[in-house]
């Protein structure tokens, strides 16, 4: 099955062309090795899931709208990797996370914190290959 007839199943909604663009530029000119972290629908939207992905932590997220973001899980503020399980909101139209700990909110865009923009985290690049979500790095 390929994206579009996941699309066209109603399964998947595409990420907008403004996020594709966004998340292309966050992640441009890196080497990308793709790995397969689990099956689209194993996502709940607005719920996040840990993957381990080459020994390093990574929160990856299916938002309402089909999209899916890729950023470390490690929250800046406390050192503890818990950002897969904070809460998934928007903020001027820009969907994002807000840490369990402390409740900084972080764009899953470009992982910069909105409350404090000197602070991000690594995002990756998420794609679907057929059903199955792969984190590139
Ligand atoms: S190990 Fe995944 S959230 Fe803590």
């Amino acid at each position: 099955m390929t994206l579009s007839h996941l699309e066209a199943s109603g399964l998947v909604t595409l990420p907008t062309p403004q996020a594709t663009t966004r998340i292309a530029a966050a992640v441009r000119g890196r080497a990308r090795t793709w790995t397969p972290v689990c099956a689209y629908t194993d996502l709940l939207p607005e719920r996040g899931a840990c993957a381990l992905v080459d020994g390093h932590q990574i929160a990856i997220f299916r938002t309402f709208d089909g999209a899916l973001y890729a950023i470390g899980n490690r929250d800046p503020f406390s050192g503890a990797h818990v950002l897969s399980r904070g809460i998934v909101g928007t903020r001027n139209g820009e969907p994002t996370v807000a840490s369990p700990m402390y409740k900084q909110v972080f764009s899953l865009v470009t992982g910069v914190c909105l409350d404090d923009p000197d602070v991000s985290v690594p995002v990756y690049a998420i794609r679907l290959n057929d059903n199955v979500v792969e984190v590139g790095r």
